[in-house]
């Protein structure tokens, strides 16, 4: 597949204004759409206004949640360049995501050839400001109309792209968060480890819960309410006087893009980084001893988001006196600097729009 019709809009909107932008509450004036069926392929690949899809309702995503998606960013660096931030990265675990959902991938050459020319057309749309991006939602779900539980024959792979700003309305400051003893987001053998919608249907309740208890996230534990998995919709890091640990993959976990950049820029510092299974009792005795310097979430919308006071059982722990430690600014600095090419990328982390 290499040929991509486009129908540009008739009515393109206006920008928003770009301090006013939140998290994902605008879309691009276009979006990408390609169809596969077993036995024909990929085809149909199109760039069309922006709008709502025509989907039966029968279709597999509505009854048996066969949804998986991405979520990445492309900049506007400083010299006026457009750069994506790892998008391989994405394809990649797009690619296992859809193995696990039962859905077909986009093949690699399909992903990036509508990532670019989506991108290209609405690249108006790309905030210059700092601290602001234009992120990347690719979409797979499971068209084809049937009951009866099975696989989809059918994939549905679009794109949507939504100008944004901080995630949190907090910004990059400390956030509090909630250690969630009763609901769980995945289990061993589950979709933790895959993007799927209903690993984010699973979290709503909880972090309603918690927003209402005046927390922005929550922990998430594993089934046995020990072992420390993920921060919200990020990856976490515990900064120890001895060690930096961030929780093993251990299948439930997602593989996060931004987890891998700060593991690869530790290690390129000697910085003793550990991926290993880390309990909540582990945290808070070593809290209560002094040890613990900081803490802080690793993700594609927020970058790095501090934790500044964790509950657990009854008690608030405050961490770094609740104020952004030393190593969060210096790895949100270098990550955020890469991607607005402040800095070398000497990773090869960087790929530009053609
Ligand atoms: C559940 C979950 N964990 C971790 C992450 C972080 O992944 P990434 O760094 O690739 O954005 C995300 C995505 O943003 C997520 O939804």
């Amino acid at each position: 597949m290499s040929d991509i019709k486009t129908t540009l809009t008739t009515a393109p909107k206006a920008l928003p204004p770009s301090d006013q932008l939140g998290f994902g509450q605008y879309f691009t004036d276009h979006m990408f759409v390609a169809k596969y069926m077993e036995g024909k392929g990929w085809y149909d690949a199109q760039i069309l206004p922006y709008g709502p899809l025509p989907l039966d309702p029968g279709a597999s995503v509505f009854h048996y949640g066969q949804a998986l998606f991405e979520g990445m960013k492309a900049f506007r660096q400083a010299d006026g360049k457009i750069v994506f931030f790892r998008p391989e990265f994405n394809h990649d675990r797009m690619a296992q995501g859809a193995e696990r959902m039962c859905l077909e991938a986009p093949p690699l050459d399909l992903f990036m050839q509508g990532l670019h020319e989506l991108v290209k057309v609405d690249q108006r749309w790309i905030p210059h400001e700092p601290n602001t991006a234009l992120y990347i939602r690719p979409t797979l779900i499971g068209t084809e109309s049937f009951l009866g539980v099975r696989p989809s024959r059918e994939t549905m792979f679009f794109i949507l792209l939504s100008p944004v700003g901080s995630y949190y309305s907090e910004g990059t400051k400390p956030v509090k968060i909630w250690t969630e003893e009763k609901y769980l987001r995945a289990a061993p053998g589950g979709l933790g480890a895959v993007k799927a919608g209903a690993n984010y249907a699973s979290s709503l309740k909880a972090a309603l819960e918690a927003k209402k208890k005046g927390y922005a996230q929550v922990l998430w534990l594993d089934v046995e309410h020990q072992g420390i998995e993920e921060v919200g919709t990020m990856n976490v890091f515990f900064v120890f006087k001895n060690e930096i640990v961030t929780p093993a993959l251990n299948g439930s976990i997602l593989n996060g893009g931004t987890r891998d950049a700060i593991i690869e820029l530790l290690h390129s510092k000697n910085l003793p980084i550990v991926e290993r299974k880390i309990t909540i009792t582990e945290v808070v005795e070593r809290l209560q001893k002094g040890e613990l310097l900081e803490a802080f979430g690793t993700g594609t919308a927020a970058v790095i988001s501090p934790i500044g006071e964790l509950h657990y059982q009854g008690k608030d722990w405050v961490i770094n006196g609740g104020q952004t430690g030393e190593l969060s600014t210096k790895l949100y600095n270098e990550i955020t600097s890469i991607q607005r090419g402040q800095m070398p990328d000497t990773q090869g982390w960087i790929t530009p729009l053609v």
